[in-house]
């Protein structure tokens, strides 16, 4: 059995990084014409970088190692030391890049609610700081599209544009943390370009669902993805022979938005058999799982966090992994190794679980 028939052998909906790359991405890697990156003559990873600037509507784009760092450098190229940048409280700069924007970039991350990631125009307003000596200059709004933590939850194009106005009349840069943001465009039946268009830099992710094995994309105009490329250069980020892994980027985001569809009807099948679960148990009260937006779905078992444990356990026991995330419940990621079988084996799994556990 090789690495990936394993990996596609487990139903790990842990996240949708965990793919293994395709035959087709392997055999793109394998046949990538390379050069040295730093030297800024990779032709693979200038293949990479156009497709990536034309799918979103920008200039120009930068391939990176990682999410975290297109995030921190679009951070660093539009807020100043001891600027402010207004951040969704449960966002992932936020919450899961080692505190970058205060520690790389020196700015002040200040975190702001919203109705499921999706931040209003008002709050935005609410948040932006007088320009007075006292305060700090609140100089760039981060949205996340769709948001991981809400749930895979989408901000409408409508909305996005109204957060660009607000922007606009206030002197805010917005960058768009579109990590999976083919999933919400094709969620909300919009071109990814639309969603793009809308801010200063955007990244997006090849690893998640597009289903490659590494790399981000930051794309923006021609003057700020040069000034990233050397920003990306003090963060170690240069690679050399980059193409190896730009060629399964390549095929992740010429193939990857093609199984979004069927990763997000898995979803709502999965989302729709933890209710009947639910409904037979009679046990609507404590076992949710809310109708999934694009690839996630957090199934809640309210009234306790412990109950968590025996559950996570007992699908590991079936070849079914899970992870747990305080306060929000256990997080079931759709991704193109998912499958139906994976989908039935969890929620049996699931079934069995809380007649065991749950009933008494
Ligand atoms: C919304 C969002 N942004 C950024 C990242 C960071 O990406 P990476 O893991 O490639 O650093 C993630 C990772 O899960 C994410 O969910």
């Amino acid at each position: 059995m090789t690495t990936s028939d394993a990996l596609v052998s487990v139903a790990d909906f842990r996240s949708d990084t965990v793919t293994a790359p395709t035959p087709a991405m392997r055999e793109a890697m394998a046949q990538a014409k390379v050069g040295d990156d730093v030297f800024d003559e990779d032709p693979t990873v200038h293949e990479l970088q156009a497709l990536g600037a034309e799918r979103l509507g920008q200039e120009a784009a930068l391939f990176l190692p990682s999410g975290t760092m297109a995030n921190v450098v679009a951070i660093a190229l539009q807020a100043r030391r001891g600027d402010e940048v207004l951040l969704e409280e449960a966002s992932h700069p936020y919450l899961f890049e080692g505190g970058g924007t205060a520690w790389i970039v020196g700015a002040q991350p200040r975190p702001i609610p919203s109705d499921r990631g999706r931040i209003s125009p008002e709050t935005v307003l609410e948040y932006i700081r007088p320009l007075n000596d006292h305060f700090p200059r609140t100089t760039l709004l981060c949205v996340e599209n769709s948001h991981n933590m809400h749930g895979g939850t989408v901000v409408p194009l409508t909305r996005m544009r109204e957060l660009r106005t607000v922007c606009d009349e206030h002197g805010l840069k917005l960058h768009l943390d579109g990590a999976r943001l083919f999933n919400a465009a094709h969620a909300a039946g919009e071109p990814v370009k639309a969603f793009a268009e809308v801010a200063d830099t955007v990244s997006i992710s090849l690893a998640k669902g597009l289903g490659g094995p590494v790399g981000s994309l930051l794309a923006g105009s021609r003057a700020a993805i040069t000034e990233a490329r050397r920003i990306r250069k003090v963060l170690g980020g240069g690679m050399r022979q980059a193409g190896v892994i730009a060629a399964a980027g390549l095929v992740a985001l010429r193939e990857g938005p093609t199984w979004l569809g069927e990763d997000h009807r898995r979803a709502h099948d999965f989302a729709a058999g933890i209710r009947e679960i639910a409904e037979h148990f009679d046990i609507e009260e404590r076992l949710e799982a809310a109708e999934p937006e694009t690839n996630m779905v957090f199934v809640r078992l309210p009234y306790d966090e412990e109950a968590y444990t025996p559950i996570v356990e007992a699908l590991a026991a079936q070849q079914v992994r899970v992870i747990a995330l305080p306060g929000r419940g256990m997080r079931f990621v759709f991704h193109h190794q998912i499958t139906d079988e994976h989908v039935r084996r969890a929620l049996d799994a699931i079934r069995d679980a809380v007649a065991k556990n749950l009933r008494a």
